[in-house]
């Protein structure tokens, strides 16, 4: 068995972050979500996995290497344009051989792993084996009719008017039946060979296709809220440590992580909180569910339920709440006047100010 991970893609609503970095690069926790990723696979006991990168890729092999840190033997794929899940297996073909391989976007968090799917898949081996999950409004996702033994009778893509509440999420298992499926699709109406057109075209063909629910946490990474609800259910199941200091004016309460060379002065941490590598806080309040990335300096500032990027600092903010900063950004307060802000914000960049 191989791995697929789909780590190209445009990444459109997770801008403006995804201008400058890869989306699944995002931290959650300090970790970037490929991260969590890889792990998921070798937790199968996979550990040939191919990425499908686009143009950024020298970012994510600055982050994954070769594999080797987590035993783990990375080919890069290169994908010049994201022309859609299907043609990531179509371009991966020589990778993948004729073997199984289970597909995983790069963007998906499933932190209870996926070895019961592994193992629904491995006890039938159908052609293909999908993950479903029951969402409120399927409209946005594929939807899987399924018969009473869970096999797939019908997948369609974002249905207007969807015939269920299963949505696929992001994982499949294959065997190398998909390939000749792959080769006889033609592209959407979006420009994108769809992978749920290629199951499809198993199903038609009468080809054994089935479905396990998934029952643990999930999260599609896609959208900065997102990113931020699945930042704080990870942060819960941290354990407390800290090799960084505070103070002994400084108070830290719950599970709080204080990475090594981080300095906490005359500030309260509030747990669940990570705060990384060489960061300084100084007079602030942190926390709950509030990650701050490394190398940054948070002064003078009270921060909930927010994601800091490595290098950003904040000074002198009070109530920084569900926010994103980026790598290096700045936040902070003007000198010149009480009654007015200055804003330097990229493109497609969301800014809420108190009324
Ligand atoms: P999506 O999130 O569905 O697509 P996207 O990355 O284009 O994002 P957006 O809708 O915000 O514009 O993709 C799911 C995962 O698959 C994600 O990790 C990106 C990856 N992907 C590829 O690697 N190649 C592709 O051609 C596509 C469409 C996605």
């Amino acid at each position: 068995m191989k791995a697929l991970v789909l780590a190209g893609g445009s990444g459109t609503r997770l801008r403006p972050f995804s201008y400058s970095m890869p989306k699944q690069l995002i931290p959650i926790a300090n970790t970037p979500v490929l991260e969590y990723v890889v792990r998921n696979i070798l937790d199968l006991g996979v550990n040939e996995i191919g990425v499908i990168v686009n143009s950024r890729d020298n970012e994510i092999q600055q982050v994954l290497g070769d594999g080797s840190r987590f035993g783990a033997r990375l080919t890069y794929i290169r994908q010049e344009d994201p022309l859609g899940l299907a043609h990531t297996v179509a371009i991966a073909r020589d990778f993948l051989g004729d073997d199984d391989f289970v597909m995983f976007l790069g963007d998906n968090m499933l932190p209870d792993g996926i070895s019961g799917i592994a193992d629904d898949f491995a006890a039938g081996r159908p052609a293909a084996h999908i993950v479903v999950r029951k969402v409120p409004d399927p409209r946005a996702f594929g939807v899987a009719e399924l018969g009473p033994d869970r096999e797939v009778l019908r997948l369609v893509e974002k249905p207007q008017r969807p015939r269920s509440d299963l949505a696929l999420i992001g994982v499949y298992f294959f065997t190398a039946a998909i390939h000749e499926a792959i080769a006889s699709i033609t592209p959407s109406a979006r420009g994108e060979l769809e992978i749920t057109d290629a199951i499809q075209w198993l199903v038609t063909r009468g080809a054994d296709v089935r479905a396990s629910e998934y029952e643990g946490y999930w999260k599609d990474t896609g959208k900065v809220a997102d990113v931020l609800e699945c930042n704080a259910r990870i942060l819960d199941g941290l354990r407390p440590c800290v090799d960084g200091t505070a103070d002994n004016t400084s108070v830290l309460v719950g599970p709080v992580i204080v990475e090594e060379g981080a300095r906490i002065v005359r500030s309260r941490i509030e747990g669940p909180a990570i705060i990384g590598a060489g960061t300084v806080v100084e007079d602030s309040h942190i926390g709950p569910h509030t990650s701050v990335g490394r190398g940054c300096a948070v002064v003078n500032s009270r921060l909930t339920h927010s994601i800091v990027l490595d290098g950003a600092s904040v000074t002198g903010v009070q109530g920084l709440h569900s926010s994103l900063v980026g790598r290096s950004a700045t936040v902070g307060i003007t000198t010149q006047s009480t009654d007015r802000y200055r804003l330097v914000i990229g493109d497609h960049t969301q800014v809420e100010v108190a009324a």
